[in-house]
């Protein structure tokens, strides 16, 4: 796995056997960056069935924050399993999911009364905090952004900025979702400052031009953008956009769902603005890999939608919630928001320094152990080299680790590494890194 073997030749022969099957009984419209399957894992690392080892850099989009396999969960879940794994919380109740939405209202942001409600993915937690909004507040309309990522459902596909592969052919699109501009620093050459300050103006000339703020139920943001590239809200852009919210009566809902649970170096990413949401929609590292989500917000907002308005078979699964409880508890006992910080520190050390010696890193970014590093053909046009970042991605690939891309230009390489790599573990990822660029980039960059 490290620089010391030998590359790994992928994929093996059990892998190649089950590519085989996988293409004649699984539609291809299901993308699979690595092209292994796999057989167990540990912490953060992942075995797949030839008995290849990687350093899991992905964490299944973002989901293994706490690390694969851990005991804690797995008994959880086994203790849950055998009580019993459903009953439908909408025809028998159970009280996993009432100690989960106590849990939860506790950490999240705000000291006002609160309400959490479970579902089993991130889309379908982002559609009913729409509907919980639209309820709440009698009004249509929802804002979201440029570079956004909210699902795949036909609410959340809509909402999702990006056309190529998520919405390409497979419109019509649902009404009244409005797109304002996310102050993407980098990009629009701007100070954060500036771009912020031009951002909140082209809302407010939206409110004249496309659509009345009293006609708005939500503005949905991700504090630090995902899919889109890994772009953070620029400090106090959070705060200026809750404080034109709270003018015109608009609700505002964080998603994060990618950023939560400790991945920014805080349990949840606005924090770090000092802003308390009305909503917060939350998933993946939440459940360690069981299917789970949820909405946690304002009780009087929650409690708007009548009996019977919200729900769904599987929602909030006892297996689920049980399992998120010792989720939760791991997150506590282990420091892992500190661990995030650090984790975040050293990567961006080892980025700031391959940015240095190769001219295909435009720009290098992000909050705690959400991080990552943005490629362009040239550094001045900032053209995006997304042909560049996969054969980046291939080259860690073949040393052993899982990387995966990001960005509206596929040009962007983040790390969701789970927040338990050990230090060593993590100075073989920094090695690998090195090689991986070194073997792709090769141009030795003239320091700024
Ligand atoms: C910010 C954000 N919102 C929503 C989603 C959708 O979550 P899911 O894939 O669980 O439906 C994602 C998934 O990547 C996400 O990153």
């Amino acid at each position: 796995m490290s620089e010391n073997n030998p590359h790994l030749t992928l994929p093996g022969p059990k892998s190649q056997e089950l590519l085989a099957r996988r293409q004649q009984a699984v539609p291809r419209g299901v993308g699979s960056t690595m092209n292994v399957f796999a057989a167990k894992a540990d912490g953060a690392i992942i075995e797949d069935v030839d008995g290849n080892r990687f350093l899991d850099f992905a964490g299944g989009i973002g989901v293994m924050n706490v690390g694969h396999a851990r005991p804690e969960v797995t008994h959880a879940i086994i203790e849950q399993t055998e009580r019993f794994t459903h009953t439908c919380f909408s025809v028998m109740m159970y009280e996993p999911y009432i100690e989960l939405a106590e849990r939860i209202a506790k950490i999240t942001p705000g000291d006002f009364h609160k309400k959490a409600i479970f579902f089993n993915s991130g889309a379908e937690a982002v559609e009913n905090a729409v509907k919980i909004a639209r309820y709440a507040t009698g009004r249509p309309a929802i804002i979201v952004f440029d570079n956004a990522y909210h699902g795949r459902t036909l609410m959340t596909m809509t909402m999702t900025a990006k056309v190529k592969p998520y919405k390409h052919r497979f419109g019509p699109f649902a009404p009244e979702v409005y797109r304002a501009p996310f102050p993407y620093a980098y990009r629009m050459n701007m100070t954060p400052e500036d771009a912020s300050r031009a951002c909140i103006q082209e809302l407010e000339r939206m409110f004249v031009g496309e659509v009345a703020p009293d006609q708005v139920a939500a503005i949905v943001i991700e504090p630090l953008q995902g899919e889109g590239g890994f772009i953070p809200a620029p400090l106090g852009f959070l705060r200026d956009l809750k404080a034109l919210c709270e003018k015109h009566g608009i609700l505002f809902i964080a998603d994060e769902i990618q950023t939560g649970f400790c991945r920014t170096g805080t349990m949840f990413a606005v924090e770090q603005d000092g802003v308390v949401p009305d909503m917060i929609t939350i998933a993946k590292s939440m459940g360690a890999g069981m299917p789970i989500s949820g909405v946690v917000g304002r009780a009087d907002i929650m409690d708007a939608p009548p009996p019977g308005t919200l729900g769904g078979t599987y929602s909030g699964n006892p297996v689920a919630c049980a399992a998120s409880l010792a989720v939760l508890d791991l997150y506590e006992k282990e420091d892992l928001a500190v661990r995030s910080r650090a984790i975040g520190e050293k990567l961006m050390l080892c980025f700031a320094h391959l940015q240095q010696r190769h001219q295909c890193i435009g720009d290098v970014r992000g909050l705690g152990g959400m991080i990552a590093l943005e490629l362009v053909k040239d550094r001045t046009t900032k053209e995006p080299d997304g042909h560049t970042a996969s054969a980046v991605l291939a080259a860690a690939h073949k040393r052993g680790m899982i990387l995966i891309k990001a960005g509206m230009y596929d040009n962007v390489i983040r790390v969701l590494v789970p927040l338990c790599i050990t230090d060593e573990q993590l100075e073989e990822a920094i090695a690998i890194f090195d090689a991986a660029f070194a073997e792709v980039a090769g141009a030795v960059a003239t320091p700024a």
